[in-house]
């Protein structure tokens, strides 16, 4: 590993993001008490939007900040870029507004209205792209800006970046291996694959016998926000298809079937993704006569109202 020499301003900005550290990450986990029942499995999700910036996504904002910061490759003056709508974008604008780092992000010029306006409101810069080209056309937009301007740009290149996956498997699995050493199952959604590829990786390590199950949506146009259909896009470079022991297919009804269910019978107000992901662990759950099964819940329904007012109101 090489090391790098820092400057006074690096070392301020080292210490402010390892300050941070104590917000990422810690979630609690929820026990499936109203949707399934069994004497001898149970179901545990983790409630990853309790953490700075409110969703999975800061684990991952947070390691690839940290890293690039440590490694003198993030330096005071230059713009965090990275092609997303999502929550890594909201989860950078968090991160590196406590860091006073200017954040720039590409996306599909058709990405909602709300998603928008929120990043606009956390002061991030907007590059709009084709809507024709989705977010595989955002990601080349940010490359080639990146390519051009390399002194003005950190190019955070999320579905590329270690760290992504790092995040997961330093953090989300030994925190669950923390509070259920038991765990027999792991079931989770694949968007650039961080989650399921680095949580995975490390529970195989640290309780070999565990079955790894990744879920991707049943069509390539889909509801469920955050996951990838990897047989008609791009597929993210840090993905490993050997983690998975198996692979299942959620549809985004099934999803927001879900959605209306886990808030009677749990309380929690979930996204699409989240809704699917406990789909998926429900389904596991109902083949097994013994076991304990974990998924996690990326974020709640703060970012999808449209959604939630159609099946909920
Ligand atoms: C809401 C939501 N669900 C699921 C995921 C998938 O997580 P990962 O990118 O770690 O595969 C994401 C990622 O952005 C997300 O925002």
């Amino acid at each position: 590993m090489s090391t790098t020499t820092l400057l006074p301003a690096d070392a301020t900005l080292l210490s402010a993001v390892w300050a941070l550290e104590k917000e990422i990450g810690h979630t609690p986990l929820h026990h499936i008490t109203g949707l399934f029942r069994h004497p001898r499995v149970q179901i545990y999700a983790k409630k990853e939007w309790m953490q700075l910036s409110g969703s999975v996504k800061a684990r991952a904002g947070y390691a690839i900040i940290r890293r690039a910061i440590e490694k003198g490759a993030l330096t005071p003056g230059k713009t965090l870029l990275d092609a997303t709508s999502g929550n890594t974008g909201i989860a950078y604008a968090h991160i590196a507004k406590r860091l006073n780092i200017p954040v720039a992000l590409c996306l599909p010029e058709n990405a909602s209205r709300e998603r928008k306006e929120i990043l606009e409101s956390l002061g991030v810069r907007l590059i709009l792209t084709s809507r024709f080209e989705g977010t595989d056309g955002a990601q080349q937009v940010a490359r080639a800006l990146a390519e051009a301007d390399p002194d003005a740009y950190f190019y955070a290149d999320q579905y590329k970046n270690e760290n992504n996956w790092k995040a997961h498997y330093y953090g989300t699995a030994p925190e669950i291996i923390e509070a259920l050493p038991d765990v027999t199952h792991f079931v989770a959604g694949l968007g650039t694959t961080g989650t399921f590829v680095g949580t995975g990786r490390r529970l195989r390590e640290l309780q070999p016998s565990i079955r790894l199950i990744s879920l991707q949506p049943d069509l390539p146009m889909h509801g469920l926000e955050g996951w990838k259909h990897l047989e008609t896009a791009i597929v993210p470079e840090i993905y490993d298809p050997s983690v998975a022991d198996e692979n299942e297919e959620v549809s985004t009804e099934e999803a927001h079937r879900l959605i209306v269910e886990a808030w009677h019978k749990e309380g929690l107000l979930l996204s699409p993704s989240s809704a699917a992901n406990l789909a998926g662990a429900i389904r596991v759950a109902n083949r097994l006569d013994e076991g304990i099964v974990v998924t996690v819940l990326p974020d709640n329904a703060d970012k999808y109202s449209d959604i939630t007012k159609k099946l909920l109101v």
